[in-house]
């Protein structure tokens, strides 16, 4: 894995809090200066608090003082590799808008998107 962002989200993945689903997720969120911010999913005995691993890292960046982002990446071990959900594009466009979004595995497989083909006809603050 030659890409120090995907290496930390498999990393990253590694601190997922997941007793319920046993599925693991990690994303690394690069901010315009480099930086990059970590999340894993945290699941909760009540199943609808869980917060997904993108959205662990973008509100760690956002509290930080963090606005902008060049890329994140998702490592989940799936063949398939594991997009980020609907809820997850909304907050990406909210704060990112058209991210570059790399998924990988833990074999190394990789895929590149931008968010737009993930997530093309969003809802934002230009409807209101
Ligand atoms: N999950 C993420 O953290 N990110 C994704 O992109 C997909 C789903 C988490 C939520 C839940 O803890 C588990 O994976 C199963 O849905």
């Amino acid at each position: 894995m030659s890409d120090s962002l995907l290496v930390a989200a498999v990393v990253a993945r590694e601190h997922a809090f997941a007793p319920y689903s046993k599925f693991k997720v990690g994303a690394a969120l690069e901010d315009i200066d480099g930086r990059v911010h970590s999340g894993c999913n945290v699941e909760n005995a009540t199943y609808g608090l869980t917060v997904c691993a993108e959205r662990v890292a973008i509100f760690k960046a956002i509290s930080e003082g963090v606005r902008k982002f060049r890329r994140i990446a998702v490592a989940a071990d799936t063949e398939v590799l594991t997009p980020p959900c609907g809820a997850c594009r909304q907050i990406l466009w909210e704060f990112c808008g058209d991210i570059e979004i790399l998924l990988v595995n833990l074999q190394g497989k990789t895929e590149t998107y931008r968010l737009k083909e993930l997530f093309p006809k969003p809802f934002d603050v230009s409807y209101l």
